[in-house]
């Protein structure tokens, strides 16, 4: 049973999480260093649930009832959580760092969770004490609007950890996979796999940047291209994991396209920084 949750780091991810958290009735606390990051968050919560409200899958009052359940703050010392969810940056040393600094401060039964899209849940796991639990809970931008939670099992992850995990997305309203810690787990593996597939087949014309997405798009189903996704995930984002699943599994299609290197090179890092696969004015 989690009552209390803290999520650290305020970005895309860390404001969904917190939202969907507090939609369920869950107190959160959403901790990040830099205060106009966590008034955006707490902004880009509030446009959601807007929409959310629009369409009437919640109701007006919910709004700020939600937004009630959020609380921000510049440090987690002195607070006490039953979850502690690191949503920071796609970068080992930092999630560890931060987990560390975490250990010190919670009692030992204050599950840890990794939001990585990729990175090695037993690695962070090793990192701190023995004793603390640790697992991976990877939400899809946007935490709102996509179903899936993806849940990961570290060397040392308990089955109590897991049952945890499944009584989450049932309370959050998700659907639920559970994937042994490999390398990209099983969404980014296969995300990676198509959209460098995609990118290989673009630097060599076989059809536009448009043609390639609409053959997803329309010949399976899938919201949105490969190409066009890269653009809204942020190619440096993409780049990054592909380097990862190439380093770790060495198989020759996660190694990153020419492409994707020059347009990252050039700043072209998609819809963020205005130019990516699509032009984004
Ligand atoms: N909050 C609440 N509702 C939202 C929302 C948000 N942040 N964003 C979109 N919506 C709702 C809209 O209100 C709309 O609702 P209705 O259909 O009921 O009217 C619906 O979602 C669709 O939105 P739009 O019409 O604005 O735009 P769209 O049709 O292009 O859909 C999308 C937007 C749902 C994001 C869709 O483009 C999509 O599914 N994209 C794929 C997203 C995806 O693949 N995410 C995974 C990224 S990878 C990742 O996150 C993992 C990682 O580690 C990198």
């Amino acid at each position: 049973m989690i009552n209390h949750v803290i999520v650290a780091g305020a970005g895309t991810m860390g404001a969904g999480i917190a939202q969907v958290f507090a939609q369920s009735g869950i107190h959160v606390s959403l901790v990040d260093v830099d205060a106009k990051q966590l008034e955006k968050a707490l902004q880009k919560a509030r446009d959601s649930l807007q929409r959310l409200a629009q369409k009437g899958t919640i109701t007006q009052d919910a709004i700020e009832s939600t937004l009630g359940r959020i609380t921000t703050l510049n440090g987690f010392e002195n607070l006490d959580a039953d979850l502690f969810v690191e949503a920071v940056p796609e970068n080992l040393d930092l999630k560890i760092d931060l987990f560390r600094r975490a250990d010190a401060f919670f009692a030992p039964n204050t599950l840890f969770a990794s939001n990585t899209s990729g990175l090695s849940i037993s690695k962070m796991a090793s990192a701190i004490a023995p004793s603390r639990d640790l697992i991976g809970l990877h939400f899809f931008n946007p935490v709102p609007v996509m179903k899936l939670l993806e849940v990961v099992r570290g060397e040392a992850t308990s089955e109590r950890a897991v049952e945890t995990a499944r009584w989450i997305a049932e309370k959050l309203k998700k659907e639920i996979i559970v994937v042994k810690d490999s390398p990209g787990f099983a969404t980014s593996r296969l995300g990676i796999c198509i959209a460098f597939e995609a990118m290989r087949m673009f630097e060599t014309n076989v059809a536009s940047a448009e043609d390639i997405d609409k053959a997803m798009v329309f010949g399976y189903g899938h919201p949105i291209g490969p190409l066009k996704l890269t653009d809204l995930v942020g190619l440096d984002v993409r780049l990054a994991i592909g380097e990862h699943l190439f380093r770790s599994l060495g198989q020759v299609h996660f190694q990153a396209p020419e492409i994707l290197r020059r347009l990252v090179r050039e700043g072209a890092l998609g819809q963020k920084s205005g130019r990516g696969f699509y032009e984004w004015p």
